[in-house]
């Protein structure tokens, strides 16, 4: 299987496994994809999972982008229908409850980017290059890049990394914002664990809130997007984890949430 999902210690992992093609995403991949979020969203609900992590295999990359000789044969009604696939499945992966990580210990480029994108988070190691290199092609992004990536980092960074298509080293990465943090080279997927440890430790019920609260308000103004944080941090104010934290804190012991 081109796609693995393996669920240990309320963790969803999530490998890209056709490291022979750098783990390029094929339109059967993508729809298998979306099967597995099916299988996330419903552990997240019955098995108690509380983040995700994407890895790819290999050691040269995580993901570089859709497959082009592919998309070489494709009609426009078919690629119409891959771009909607595409954005689907991320628009998913960015809409799950918990907190995702994108762990990039190689190449990212194009769709395998994009994927990262969609995640909470991406981590990188010093060997990370990424971009958006479809204008190389003759093509532009198709499956968010145009839209996470500026939100992300600033419209001008993104239209010289879209209209350059250049790569993007580690370093530069990270100073930019385009990853959350630098890691030492490892095994992805513990990379990724050890990164997510210190979020995961809170209530899913305050993170995802606090998530929502950021992702709708910066794309609307300040005064509608204070009015979501006053809505929304009313209605956590409500839950038992939010009592629980605040009496844990009044009789000095570390809080136990339920996500409740
Ligand atoms: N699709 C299909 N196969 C791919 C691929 C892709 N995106 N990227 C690499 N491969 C394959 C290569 O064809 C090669 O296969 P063979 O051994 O059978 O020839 C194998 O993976 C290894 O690749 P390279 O020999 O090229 O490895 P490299 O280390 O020399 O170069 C690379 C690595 C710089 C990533 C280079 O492979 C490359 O530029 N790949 C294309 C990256 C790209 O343009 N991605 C964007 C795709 S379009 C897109 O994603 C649109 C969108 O918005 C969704």
């Amino acid at each position: 299987m081109a796609v693995e999902l393996s669920i240990d210690q309320g963790l969803a992992h999530l490998h890209l496994n056709r490291p022979k093609a750098l783990n390029a995403l094929s339109f059967g991949i993508l729809q298998d994809l979306n099967n597995t979020l099916a299988q996330i969203e419903q552990a997240i609900e019955q098995q108690h999972v509380r983040g995700l992590v994407i890895t790819g295999a290999g050691e040269k990359s995580f993901c570089a982008g859709a497959d082009i000789p592919e998309l070489l044969g494709r009609t426009l009604v078919q690629q119409h229908e891959g771009a909607r696939l595409g954005q689907e499945v991320f628009n998913r992966i960015s809409a799950l409850r918990i907190p995702s990580v994108a762990v990039i210990h190689g190449y990212a480029f194009g769709g395998g980017l994009e994927l990262a994108l969609s995640c909470t988070f991406r981590i990188a190691t010093a060997r990370a290059k990424m971009g958006l290199p479809e204008i190389k092609l003759g093509l532009i992004p198709g499956y968010g890049g145009t839209q996470r990536l500026p939100r992300l980092i600033g419209e001008g960074r993104a239209l010289d990394i879209i209209l350059s298509g250049r790569t993007v080293e580690a370093t530069e990465a990270e100073r930019i914002g385009l990853v959350t943090r630098l890691v030492d080279e490892g095994n992805p997927y513990a990379l990724g664990t050890e990164f997510l440890a210190p979020y995961l430790k809170h209530g899913l019920l305050a993170l995802e809130m606090a998530r929502q609260a950021i992702s709708r308000g910066v794309q609307t103004t300040l005064e509608q997007g204070l009015k979501i944080e006053r809505d929304l941090s009313t209605l956590i104010f409500q839950t038992a984890d939010a009592n629980e934290g605040m009496t844990a804190f009044v009789e000095k012991r570390p809080a136990v949430f339920k996500d409740e």
